[in-house]
């Protein structure tokens, strides 16, 4: 018994130590065509969603560290897929009415930024203010929001 336990313990760092190597792709793309919504809207999608949805990820020190990396990185890759912020301007007017379609719901309901980021980025919680000014800018009756703190 006591073998079997630290052959299977040894065994599960090597394997920890060897998963370190298997190369995760952290690259911040260039910004080729930023939205510039006004400054509230900015502010809560560069506080709030620019991790996921722009070529400025801000890489967190266990997002170097597997097997957290891989699921980070993944995030990453797939919030960029669906929307990405930093190359807004490269979508045609469909494109983008849909993609404030999909903002509007998202925020509506609450389910961005998901919630495990929330976890471990409780300021990037939407304040109510924010969530207004979102819906209203999706919706398009932007910009007249009321300022916020
Ligand atoms: C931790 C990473 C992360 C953050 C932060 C984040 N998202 Fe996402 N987002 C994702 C991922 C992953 C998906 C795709 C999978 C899914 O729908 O759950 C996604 C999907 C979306 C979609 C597309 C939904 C669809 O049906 O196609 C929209 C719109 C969206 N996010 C908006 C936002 C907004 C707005 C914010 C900020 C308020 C935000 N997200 C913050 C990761 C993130």
């Amino acid at each position: 018994m006591g073998k079997v336990f630290k052959a299977t313990f040894w065994l599960a760092v090597l394997g920890l130590i060897g998963i370190q190597f298997v190369p995760v792709d952290r690259s911040n793309p260039p910004v080729t065509g930023e939205i510039s919504p006004p400054d509230q809207v900015m502010e809560a999608f560069r506080g709030s969603c620019y991790d996921c949805h722009s070529n400025e990820t801000q890489w967190p020190w266990y997002s170097r560290i597997a097997p957290v990396s891989w699921w980070i990185a993944d995030h990453v890759r797939i919030g960029r897929n669906n929307l990405n912020f930093s190359e807004w301007e490269s979508m045609t007017a469909e494109e983008q009415a849909d993609a404030r379609e999909e903002i509007w719901e998202e925020v509506e309901r609450g389910s961005m930024p998901l919630r495990d980021y929330l976890r471990m980025h409780p300021e990037a919680v939407l304040t109510e203010p924010q969530r207004q000014a979102l819906m209203r800018w999706s919706e398009g009756t932007a910009p007249e929001f009321p300022d916020w703190e």
